[in-house]
Order: C-alpha cells, then sequence, then structure tokens
C-alpha cells in the first residue's frame, strides 16, 4: 500500500473519525451509540443525521466503542487508502466484539453502498450494512439484528434529502456548521465512484435549509457551510399540486442569497463548486453580499485537456482559466483552492507538466492533491488502462505537493501587513493565551486573547507574520 493521498489542510478521509455525547430525545432504552466518520464533509453531516434517527430513538451516546451496544462506522470508497483505513479500524473493534458479544457493529455510507451484502461475507464482525440513503429504517434495521438476522439496507432514492430530521451538532465548536443542501451526483466523472455510492442528484427544499441556517444562528452559530458534491447544480423546482400557483424554480445563487440574508453577522461558505456550472451569477451573488466568504474551492483535477476530456469533467484547460478569470475580475481578493489528481490514466509527462503551469497560473492558496487511485465499477476502470505506474504517480504527486507549498505561501505573506475580520472561533490548539479563527478567504488566523472579545464574536487582526499554513498577527481596533 502507498500512501496516496497527500493534503496541505485537513482534507476528507485524512480525517479521524469523531464520536459524541449525547442523551435520548424519546424513551430511553439505555443502550448506547458510538459513530464515528470517514471521508468528506457530507459524511460528517450525515452522521448528524444518524445520531438524530437513534437518539430519537432512545440511545444516548458515548465517546467510548468499547462500551457501546451499538458501533457504526461511516465510511468511505473515494480512495483504496480510504477503505483500507476503514478495514483497519474493523480489526480493532474485533476484540471488544470478542469482550460483548452482543455489541452491534454497523458499516454506514459509502463503502456500504459500494459493497453492499458482500460486507457481510467479507468482515464477519459486520452484523449491518446501510447505504446513504437508507438511514430512516435503522432502527427497523437494528431490531432486525436483535432478533439474530444480520440487515442491510442500501436501497438508493431519487427523493431522501432528510430535510426534516434535525442534525445534532457532533464535535462542534457552536460556532460553525455544515448544512447540507443536495444528495447525489449526476456528473460521472470517470474515476469517481461517488455516483455509485451516493445515486442521483437531488437538491433540498430551500425553505428547511433556511430554516435550519436561522436556527442555527439563534443557537449563537455564526458561519454555515452549505454541502453538496456540484453546489452550482443544485436546483429546487417545487412541487406544484393542482389548483395551485407555480413558485419560481430556486438555483444556487438565489438559494446563496436567502442563507445570506439570515443575518449579515453569519458568514456563509459553500463546497464544492464544478468548473463548468459555476456562473457569474453566482460568482456576482458572492460579490454583492458582505457575509458570502470570498473563497472558492474549484477541484480542476488536471491541467491537460486531453486528460481532462478522459476523465469526463467536462470542461477543458482554456474554460477553467477563464472561469479563473471570471473570478478574479468579478471577486478581485477571493482565495481559490483545488483538488488535482496526479498520474490519471495515460498521463504523460507532458500533460503532467500541464497541470504544474496551470497552477502557476492561478496560484491556488492550497490544494488537495491525490495520486490515482482506480476504483472498481467507474468508467475508468471499465474503459483505461490504469498505466502509469506507482512511483511515477508518487513523483508527479511529490511536484504538485512541493510547487503548491510554494503558492500557499506566496498567498499568505500576502497577507501580511494587512487588517482582516476574523470570526473567532476559540483558543488555538496550541495555546489558551492565543485565540483562533479565520479571515474570510478561510486561512487560519492566531493572535493574542483579548478578553473584551469571546469566540463567536468578530474582530479586526492586523496580520504581522506567516507560517506555511497560519497567519499571526494582533488585534487591531
Ligand atoms: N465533488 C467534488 C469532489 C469529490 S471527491 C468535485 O467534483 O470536485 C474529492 C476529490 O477526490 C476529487 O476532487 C478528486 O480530486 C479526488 N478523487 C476522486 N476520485 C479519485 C480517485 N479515484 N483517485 C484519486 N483521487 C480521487
Ligand atoms: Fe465525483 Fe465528479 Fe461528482 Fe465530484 S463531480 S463527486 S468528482 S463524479
Ligand atoms: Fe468518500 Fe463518499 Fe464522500 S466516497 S469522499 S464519503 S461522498
Amino acid at each position: 500500500m502507498i500512501e496516496l493521498g497527500h493534503t496541505t489542510k485537513t482534507h476528507d478521509e485524512s480525517r479521524q473519525g469523531e464520536a459524541l455525547e449525547l442523551l435520548p430525545t424519546g424513551k430511553s432504552t439505555g443502550r448506547k451509540l458510538y459513530i464515528e466518520s470517514y471521508g468528506c464533509q457530507m459524511n460528517f453531516s450525515d452522521s448528524e443525521i444518524v445520531a438524530s434517527i437513534l437518539v430519537d430513538n432512545g440511545f444516548e451516546t458515548t465517546k467510548d466503542y468499547k462500551e457501546a451496544d451499538v458501533v457504526f462506522i461511516n465510511t468511505c470508497s473515494i480512495r483504496e487508502n480510504a477503505e483500507q483505513r476503514v478495514r483497519n479500524r474493523l480489526k480493532e473493534f474485533e476484540s471488544a466484539k470478542a469482550k460483548n458479544p452482543g455489541m452491534i457493529v454497523g458499516v454506514l455510507g459509502c463503502m456500504a453502498e459500494r459493497l453492499k451484502a458482500k460486507f457481510l461475507e467479507e468482515e464477519k464482525l459486520v452484523d449491518v450494512v446501510v447505504g446513504p440513503d437508507a438511514y430512516r429504517d435503522l432502527p427497523n434495521l437494528i431490531d432486525q439484528v436483535d432478533d439474530g438476522a444480520k440487515a442491510v439496507n442500501v436501497l438508493l432514492s431519487r427523493e431522501e434529502t432528510y430535510a426534516d430530521i434535525n442534525p445534532v451538532r457532533l464535535n462542534s465548536n457552536g460556532i460553525s456548521a455544515f448544512i447540507s443542501i443536495m444528495r447525489g451526483c449526476d456528473n460521472m466523472c470517470s474515476f469517481c465512484v461517488v455516483p455509485f455510492t451516493r445515486g442521483r442528484e437531488r437538491s433540498r427544499d430551500p425553505h428547511s435549509i433556511v430554516k435550519e441556517a436561522q436556527e442555527l444562528f439563534d443557537a449563537g452559530y455564526r458561519e454555515v457551510t452549505l454541502l453538496g458534491q456540484n453546489v452550482d447544480s443544485y436546483k429546487y423546482s417545487p412541487i406544484v399540486k393542482e389548483g395551485e400557483e407555480s413558485l419560481p424554480v430556486v438555483n444556487f445563487a438565489q438559494l446563496l442569497a436567502l442563507v445570506a440574508e439570515v443575518s449579515p453577522e453569519m458568514r456563509v461558505r459553500f463546497s464544492t463548486s464544478h468548473p463548468k456550472d459555476i456562473t457569474d451569477e453566482v460568482l456576482h451573488m458572492i460579490a454583492n453580499y458582505e457575509n458570502i466568504c470570498k473563497y472558492i474551492h474549484l477541484p480542476v483535477q488536471s491541467g491537460n485537456s486531453r486528460v481532462l476530456e478522459l476523465m469526463n469533467r467536462t470542461y477543458d484547460r482554456e474554460w477553467y482559466m477563464e472561469r479563473i478569470d471570471a473570478i478574479r475580475r468579478i471577486i478581485p481578493d477571493c482565495a481559490i483552492s483545488t483538488d488535482i489528481i496526479t498520474g490519471f490514466c495515460s498521463e504523460t509527462e507532458e500533460e503532467h507538466a500541464e497541470t504544474l503551469s496551470i497552477m502557476d497560473y492561478v496560484k491556488y492558496d492550497f490544494a488537495y492533491m491525490f495520486a490515482y487511485s482506480e476504483r472498481p465499477g467507474t468508467l475508468a476502470a471499465k474503459r483505461y488502462e490504469d498505466d502509469v505506474p506507482e512511483d511515477v504517480k508518487k513523483r508527479r504527486l511529490t511536484e504538485v505537493v512541493n510547487k503548491q507549498q510554494e503558492h500557499s505561501l506566496y498567498r499568505l505573506q500576502d497577507y501580511v501587513g494587512k487588517i482582516h475580520k476574523v470570526l473567532i472561533e476559540g483558543y488555538s490548539k496550541r495555546s489558551d493565551a492565543d485565540y483562533c479563527g479565520r479571515n474570510d478567504q478561510n486561512s487560519m488566523v492566531v493572535f493574542p486573547v483579548d478578553e473584551r472579545f469571546k469566540p463567536g464574536e468578530y474582530t479586526n487582526v492586523l496580520v504581522e507574520r506567516c507560517t506555511s499554513a497560519t497567519l499571526i498577527g494582533r488585534i487591531v481596533h
């Protein structure tokens, strides 16, 4: 196994799982749930829905899997090493289950969807396998396991958005939260397993999104991140009943405005944008609202048009560069980050050099970078040979990582000497004498505590210096 993912910031499957402690809202069953998550923010957000469903069904939660009656692992399939990490973790649960044979072990999320019932054969300790659209069925599936059966529900849905479920906030700082605005993906990028594990794209009712944002604001939250695999294709068409007037369709730009209107004191972020779908209307909306953050994650994947075509990304190098120009024109102070894959099927040295040169063109603020990992069932696995040797993929990845480090530093250095509006998230990891928080562009800023300001409040920070990933400064009035 080689390490395929490299990041300059914490990112998807490299993030560790988390647990939570909550008391049941319904009649207590005295049973304890432990849940751990891997993968992207959507998966972490789903775990909050799962916890909510089970707490409503009388479960309380625990941070220690050894004392749990039900142990869930919410999984990711995006690269082979993401799956390997889950399998290793399942091995660690074996001894706990040996001591407590009544313990139920469940696999949720993308790996559950990809492997379905096969999981039960491959990993004997697993009792229940549940795909991302079947979480409402969990109480019933647990009952089946209590009755001595193994249980599987991996049905994908065209409608499920869990719009009415109030997620419980796990491991939250009480200041920033995620709101899932859509599920699934219809894009079929040839390398990607997500359309198979998450099903068809569907958008959530904007009213329920705005309501959730308002409730978060009322509870003291000051930042929401709207989540979807391709937020720019968000589109909600209200269902019109007979005799009623038809209501207008809501697109992503309009949704951004609706959420931004909840309060000028609440920041709005979003992820992920797709280069083929991000419109000038969205860019103008970002520019128009002070509280919509000037930060766009716009995955390029490759800087070469032939490779992009093989990847089925449906844009080419020129189109991507034009979108970058539009961002710079409409939102001059916007930070831009990206995802890059090195060593995709048949990628040549010249084509790889074009990825490096597009990085030079954009000078990303940061990037998530990966060596290509073939995923069973994807279009690329069926059509193309995974023919770039692992050592070449890794060497190209190192070149991309090194270049990104230069660019990240370049961008941070540009912030030095300027005053930034920072939302205080809490004390810095290193010291209780310092606060940390992000600027509009999503860069982490660390500065000495000033008792007049509390976490959840905004303050102006003069940035005096930077490390490779953090801005350092002091509060100014
Ligand atoms: N919806 C987002 C990305 C979701 S997956 C988008 O369209 O950009 C996050 C990132 O993982 C992708 O952007 C891609 O860079 C990477 N990735 C996905 N499949 C991969 C694979 N098979 N091998 C390596 N990296 C992959
Ligand atoms: Fe995967 Fe492409 Fe959909 Fe992103 S847009 S989730 S990379 S298929
Ligand atoms: Fe992984 Fe599924 Fe997200 S494959 S990246 S957890 S959508």
